[in-house]
């Protein structure tokens, strides 16, 4: 989508809404229940917005929910565009820029990755503090959209007092929240356990094929981010069973209790 697209898109939205998100949350595979927790909720599929395709990877919604989430006006996107769909980075990146667009200041996103660090389990829940982009492109190539700058600085690309929120939030449910880096590759087949050797030597505790685009975009906006993994499996040559995506749908299902509190926490809590 190009920039006027986005401003179109962001109008649209904002006339619909008839109000400024203050933060946007992005669902992953099997996450998507919480958009079905939003009060007051007014519902825009993918395929309202001209320019953006209508999604469709099974467990992905593919629409837009805003409304009320624990007292904050929230613009949830449940499911997202994914490089391995064939989609450009410009679509990839396209909801978060049209949230930057309307105002949208916070970005809180959530995936389900493989887990490479070896103290995971399926089911465990990292935080993101650092990403290895290792999808071989960005969202920023190109001309410098409205509002972007050329070279963002992404030292801080998860905003370390959202992190501080996250952890006091884990602390006081009695989870356990990891914390890591995550790779981001494009997919779609899994990896070789040779790729997972190749990553953990890199330094990856997770590895998933989403979410880099969208962070990438947000800060080069200047939104503040937040990000969690919900570990669906652990990754090949480490779990001893194959893997299969209705595997990380069913991780999901299980999670969803303990996802849903730490994102309701965290979304009461934000600064
Ligand atoms: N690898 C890549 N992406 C994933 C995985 C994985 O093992 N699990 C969920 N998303």
């Amino acid at each position: 989508m190009d920039d006027s697209e986005i401003g179109r898109a962001a109008e649209l939205l904002r006339d619909r809404l008839e109000w400024t998100p203050e933060i946007m949350g992005v669902l992953g595979s099997g996450l998507g229940f919480l958009a079905d927790a939003v009060d007051e909720s007014v519902s825009i599929p993918f395929g309202e917005i001209p320019g953006l395709p209508s999604a469709g990877v099974a467990g992905h919604q593919g629409r837009w929910v805003a409304g009320l989430l624990e007292g904050r006006r929230v613009l949830i996107q449940a499911g997202r565009f994914h490089v391995y769909e064939g989609h450009p980075m410009a679509v990839v990146a396209a909801p978060v820029r049209i949230a930057a667009r309307m105002g949208v200041e916070r970005l809180l996103l959530t995936n389900a990755a493989g887990g490479i660090n070896r103290r995971f389990t399926a089911g465990t829940i990292m935080m993101l503090e650092d990403h290895l982009n290792l999808m071989w492109r960005g969202p920023l190539v190109g001309p410098v959209r409205e509002g972007e700058e050329r070279f963002p600085d992404m030292t801080t690309a998860y905003d370390p007092e959202f992190r501080e929120v996250a952890r006091a939030v884990a602390l006081k449910q009695g989870l356990e929240l990891a914390r890591g880096t995550y790779a981001a590759v494009t997919g779609p087949s899994y990896e070789t356990p040779a790729e997972i050797r190749m990553l953990a030597t890199m330094g990856a505790d997770a590895v998933g094929m989403s979410t880099v685009p969208e962070v990438i975009a947000a800060r080069t906006a200047g939104m503040r981010v937040l990000a969690f993994s919900l570990i669906s499996n652990l990754a090949a040559g480490i779990s001893p069973t194959p893997l299969s995506h209705e595997e990380v749908l069913e991780a999901g299902r299980e999670a969803a209790g303990r996802f849903e509190a730490l994102v309701r926490g965290v979304l009461a809590e934000l600064p």
